[in-house]
């Protein structure tokens, strides 16, 4: 693996830090261009299931909130007297998340904290969303750990990430479509071929939806399942924090 925004060490982080600091600007844009327009379908079905049976208001942090999308969309779903709070670790992201927040009015707050650690006491959310975050974060196993500790009995996590299609035709086909089309993608937005590069090798290790849901289960989450969308391409993941507290 050669990419030079991704290592499996403790440069992790830092390179992915830099990756979306140098995309920030344009990330918006090329989330509709790559996925024409999808990826808003599938941060609407997120936002569904992390609200799914809620009566009342909610409390929800979107983990690795970037630009914001998801806790704009969830601050429009809940139910009034609901509080989003979007968490990310890449400045330049939260940027462009602050200046959205200003030209709509919006009310979610935004905030820089790392998924691994995050500056919030137990049990202090009802929902989490983490769009296409997971993936990204060093410790998976850590980060969805972390993400119980916040959550409130019955609280709900629910992950959105690329995904790995069951059939190892359509998965070769798509990998072949990732590798083709994402350097052509990251020369044009941003003079640099690797940039959308790291999505198809940052998936190779990735578990995925099936491996996420062992993850989920692993982190002491109930009810773990996941729904597929797109051929498998991409998964939602879904799990719940248990009714008793019992030690992380
Ligand atoms: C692909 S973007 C997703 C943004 C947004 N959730 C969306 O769906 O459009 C991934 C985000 O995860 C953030 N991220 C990665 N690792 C993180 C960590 N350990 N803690 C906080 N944010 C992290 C990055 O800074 C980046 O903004």
């Amino acid at each position: 693996m050669t990419n030079k925004y991704l290592s499996y060490d403790d440069q992790r982080a830092p390179k992915v830090r830099a990756m979306f600091s140098r995309l920030a600007a344009r990330y918006d844009l090329v989330n509709d261009v790559m996925s024409f327009g999808l990826h808003r379908k599938w941060k609407k079905d997120t936002i569904r299931l992390a609200l799914e049976g809620r009566t009342g208001p909610a409390r929800i942090l979107d983990l690795c909130c970037g630009t914001g999308d998801l806790s704009f969309l969830a601050e429009e779903k809940a139910l009034p007297g609901s509080r989003v709070i979007g968490v990310d670790f890449t400045l330049p992201m939260l940027g462009v998340a602050t200046r959205r927040r200003l030209e709509t009015q919006s009310r979610s707050g935004f905030a820089q904290g790392d998924a691994l650690r995050l500056p919030f006491p137990d049990g202090a959310f009802d929902a989490v969303t983490v769009g296409y975050g997971l993936r990204n974060i060093a410790d998976p196993l850590a980060a969805l750990r972390e993400m119980r500790r916040v959550l409130a009995p019955h609280g709900r996590v629910v992950v959105l990430d690329f995904g790995k299609p069951d059939n190892p035709v359509a998965g070769a086909l798509y990998q072949a479509f990732l590798r083709t089309v994402m350097p052509v993608m990251g020369w044009l937005f941003h003079g640099d071929p690797e940039t959308y590069l790291y999505i198809p090798e940052s998936l190779e290790r990735y578990p995925a939806q099936r491996g996420v849901q062992a993850l989920m289960q692993e982190a002491g989450l109930q009810g773990a399942r996941y729904e597929s969308r797109l051929l498998g391409t991409m998964g939602l993941n879904i799990g719940e924090a248990p009714v008793e507290a019992r030690p992380l």
